[in-house]
């Protein structure tokens, strides 16, 4: 069973293990088949040659039954004849009333055997031996009986010969089978072992030029399927081999276009870097000096309208400075060259704090602000002026986007996690203008801003999401909108508890 199976083996080992269990096991039924129909035969004729001796050595001693006992000598003696005979073992000579007239029994089965009463024509093969019962007509008239009694050694020599000769044969056929199966099943196992050696040295040496040999053309062969197979398989190849060269072609075209993506992009990182510190120069010398004017530190400005433009000035200077410093937040995160430093912030305090900022434009918007912060929140390491620019962001799109009478919560807490860590959880709900899923997506690419003609009136320049999840990702954390059209919006800020940037500096 186990060879059956074939785990393990070869192609060549069990094509050569196929022939041969065919081979043998047609070999072993015909022989076995031939002796069987020898065997029968070979009863027939046993019984044949008993039936004529017995017809025989009956009527050679018709006269003697006739003329009676004076000629149970010359019975005898004719009864003598089967002495030649090995095999018989017994004759008995029975008169018409059925007495014993003449026996004979070989010297083997001398007071072994008796004749039988039963007087019955027959012919009978038993298990040890073969009989016979005749009678003896004379004119019609029965005038005696035969018996013949023989040994079934001609019947088991059969066998034994007949054994040997199919055991010589089957060792003969197997080694025969054997060195037939060699040769026969090379024409089957060859392709296949060709196919796989050009299939694995395809795939170890990533080399589609190679090829597996051809064994015939498969256009003439057409009932081939080996033929088909080979020819198929090196087309494949040849198929496999031309995507490889167009995907690398390809691949080298791509990989051109991503450096020059990448480089086009450094270039604007680099030009915005520069510009930004280039802008914010003169700016803050802007900012300074209409702030001085705005103070009237030296003195009076006289016109109340130079009050008001000094005051406008400050303004515009301290927005396009917002800006800049957005755009250069920006373009340093995109970079990768934006570094936290890392603190324990007191949530509290920064959330009062950035508050506090917007309070103003909270009162003019007329939106009103709650946070709710519990008291006893434990500090959370994040980049205290970063985890303050977030909550500034989002706080202030919150205020912008709400309609007067509206509001705006802030919820901060911590959400337990199953390893005793927690994550810090901060929340900005709105009841503002809300957006759409497409919105909310858009929202957050640079300079996108949700063009739905009603926040055309909100200033802004879009940065404020793209550099407030830049910002998050650097916290290892993670920022989601939920948003509803008319409704209002929630964002949903989370810290992990512990900046994995920690984390992965401890596990080094
Ligand atoms: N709380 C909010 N409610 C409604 N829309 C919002 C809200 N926050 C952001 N948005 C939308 O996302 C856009 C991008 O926001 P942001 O990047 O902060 O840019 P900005 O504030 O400069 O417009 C906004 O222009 C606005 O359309
Ligand atoms: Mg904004």
């Amino acid at each position: 069973m186990t060879l059956l199976r074939f785990k393990n083996q070869s192609i060549r080992q069990r094509l050569t293990f196929i022939i041969m269990a065919v081979s043998c096991v047609s070999v072993l039924l015909t022989t076995l088949a031939i002796s069987i129909i020898g065997v029968y035969n070979l009863r027939a004729n046993i019984i044949d040659e008993l039936d004529v001796s017995a017809s025989i050595v009956g009527d050679r001693n018709s006269a003697a039954l006739s003329f009676g006992a004076d000629y149970k000598e010359q019975a005898e003696n004719n009864l003598n004849v089967f002495s030649v005979k090995r095999t018989i073992i017994q004759s008995c000579l029975y008169d018409k009333d059925g007495g014993l007239f003449a026996r004979y029994v070989s010297v083997e089965y001398e007071g072994k055997r008796l004749c039988p009463d039963n007087l019955s024509e027959r012919a009978v093969i038993g298990g040890e031996h073969i009989e016979i019962m005749k009678h003896i007509l004379k004119a019609q008239d029965k005038i005696g009986y035969i018996y013949i009694e023989s040994t079934l050694e001609q019947i088991d020599k059969y066998i034994e010969k007949q054994t040997s000769i199919a055991l010589l044969v089957s060792v003969f056929s197997m080694v025969l089978a054997y060195f037939l199966a060699v040769s026969l099943q090379r024409s089957i196992s060859r392709p296949i072992l060709s196919l796989a050696e050009t299939a694995k040295q395809v795939s170890q040496r990533k080399d589609y030029s190679i090829r597996a040999a051809a064994i015939g053309d498969a256009k003439e062969e057409q009932n081939n399927e080996l033929v088909i197979l080979t020819d198929s398989f090196n087309e494949m190849l040849t198929e496999i081999g031309a995507r490889e060269t167009q995907l690398k072609k390809q691949n080298v075209a791509l990989e051109k276009a991503k450096d020059a993506a990448e480089s086009a992009n450094r270039a604007k990182s680099q030009f915005l870097a520069n510009i930004s510190h280039e802008l914010r120069t003169p700016l803050n010398a802007i900012i300074g000096f209409s702030s001085i004017l705005m103070n009237q530190l030296f003195g009076a400005l006289g016109n109340e309208k130079y009050l008001e433009y000094a005051h406008d000035i400050n303004e515009s200077g301290a927005h396009l400075l917002n800006i800049i410093n957005d755009i250069l937040d920006l373009s340093k995160a995109e970079a990768g060259k934006l570094a936290l430093s890392y603190e324990e912030v007191h949530v509290g305090k920064a959330i009062q704090k950035c508050v506090t900022i917007l309070s103003e434009r909270a009162q003019k918007g007329q939106v009103t602000i709650n946070a709710d912060v519990p008291k006893m929140l434990p500090p959370l390491m994040a980049d205290r002026l970063r985890f303050i620019q977030i909550i500034l962001n989002v706080l202030s799109n919150a205020i912008k986007f709400t309609a007067e009478s509206g509001k705006v919560d802030i919820t901060a807490r911590l959400r337990e996690e199953n390893g005793g860590a927690s994550d810090f959880i901060i929340t900005i709900e709105d009841t503002g203008i809300g957006m759409s899923r497409e919105d909310v997506d858009k929202a957050f690419q640079s300079f996108g801003q949700v063009d739905s003609g009603l926040n055309r009136k909100y200033e802004g320049t879009g940065l404020g999401l793209p550099l407030t999840k830049k910002l998050m990702e650097l916290h290892y954390g993670v920022i989601a909108i939920a948003s509803e059209v008319g409704k209002g919006t929630c964002v949903t800020l989370t810290f992990p508890a512990v900046p994995l940037v920690e984390v992965a500096m401890e596990n080094e």
